[in-house]
């Protein structure tokens, strides 16, 4: 487009050209791959090499795979975000019943690419990426035990620990929580989610997980005492009065000595959010959206100070792809 747009306006032969030949070096050399076909093509379009550099210096696959060579994502002179995180009960109900609606829908289209959305995890792939989707889940536990180990957490291991796992999708992390805690409660809000979750784990022989589906507000506020609790990129998808609410009564059913391991966006540039306007924009809209919400650390640190627990480790993490602006956080807190 861009290329067609400068052609127009300064003719055909000033305009020079991006070889393939071109495009596919740059892959090589930044991103570490071969492009595809399709990738090819769309560089194209770039006006020149600079543009292609800039491009792909900027892309998230660059960010994520090479982030020792970007710096920080955020320079600290970042102004502040307008949040508004406390509303009324009837206005947290419209806003899971919109969250719901935009899981459930993704649940019955595209339910392991709704979870990790590279193209090997839609329905027509997926069967020869199955092994390597649930082999993902396996790794981002044997981090949350590593964290746990290093800060001198569960020293007589966890197999007679019970676990909470809140949105539990497909359950590609859940079975290896089940293979190694001695029960897993795992919260979803979307029924066809759960579903396919059931019937995995099902077929693995584990049968010391309690699938449970949050329908309303009050859901949230039910849950056992539990040893631990994790909960990985879900809370990002939530409208922050969600994030909330999820997070202070997750907080709130850990037994002393109890563990949490979570994840969630704490910042992005020129992120705001009104409940008036987001329900507004969001009721009636027909396709399902992703979306990402943001609740910033110095929020998320007066929850974890209300529910008597302390910080035991704070990472950057790569969920949101290290975008300049933007930061996630995966956070390990101990209850007193
Ligand atoms: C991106 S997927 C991640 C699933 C799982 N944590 C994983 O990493 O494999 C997000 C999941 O969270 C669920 N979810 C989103 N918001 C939720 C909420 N408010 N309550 C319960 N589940 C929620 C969705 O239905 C979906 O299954």
């Amino acid at each position: 487009m861009f290329r067609q747009a400068l052609r127009t306006f300064l003719g055909p032969k000033s305009v020079r050209t991006v070889s393939p030949e071109a495009v596919t070096w740059a892959y090589r050399l930044l991103l570490g791959r071969e492009p595809s076909p399709a990738e090819v093509h769309r560089h194209a379009d770039c006006a020149d090499l600079d543009h292609l550099r800039r491009t792909l210096f900027g892309s998230r696959e660059f960010r994520t795979r090479w982030r020792h060579l970007c710096g920080p994502s955020l320079t600290g002179f970042e102004p502040p975000l307008e949040i508004e995180d406390e509303v009324d009960q009837e206005t947290l109900e419209r806003l899971l019943l919109a969250v719901q609606n935009t899981w459930a829908l993704l649940g019955r289209t595209e339910p392991h690419w709704s979870v990790i959305s590279v193209e090997n995890f839609k329905q027509s792939t997926f069967e020869q990426n199955r092994e390597v989707f649930y082999q993902s889940g396996q790794e981002n536990v044997e981090l949350f035990l590593h964290l746990a180990n290093r800060n001198g957490c569960f020293r007589d291991g966890v197999s007679e620990k019970n676990i909470l796992e809140y949105g539990c999708g497909v359950g590609r992390i859940t079975h290896a929580l089940a293979q190694r805690f001695k029960q897993v409660y795992a919260y979803d809000i979307s029924a066809p989610h759960l579903e396919l979750a059931r019937q995995f784990t099902s077929s693995l022989g584990l049968h010391n997980i309690h699938f449970r589906q949050i329908s309303h507000p009050l859901d949230v506020g039910s849950f056992p005492s539990v040893d631990a609790f994790y909960t990985l990129i879900v809370l990002q998808h939530n409208p922050p009065p969600i994030i909330r609410l999820i997070l202070s009564n997750l907080l709130k059913s850990l037994v002393p000595g109890g563990l949490a391991f979570f994840q969630l966006q704490t910042f992005q540039t020129g992120y705001t959010f009104s409940a008036r306007d987001y329900l507004r924009s969001v009721e009636g809209r027909r396709e399902p959206q992703i979306e990402m919400h943001v609740l910033p650390q110095s929020r998320v640190f007066d929850m974890i100070y209300e529910h008597n627990c302390k910080v035991l480790e704070v990472l950057d993490d790569p969920f949101t792809g290290y975008a300049a602006g933007d930061l996630s956080n995966t956070f390990l807190i101990q209850k007193r």
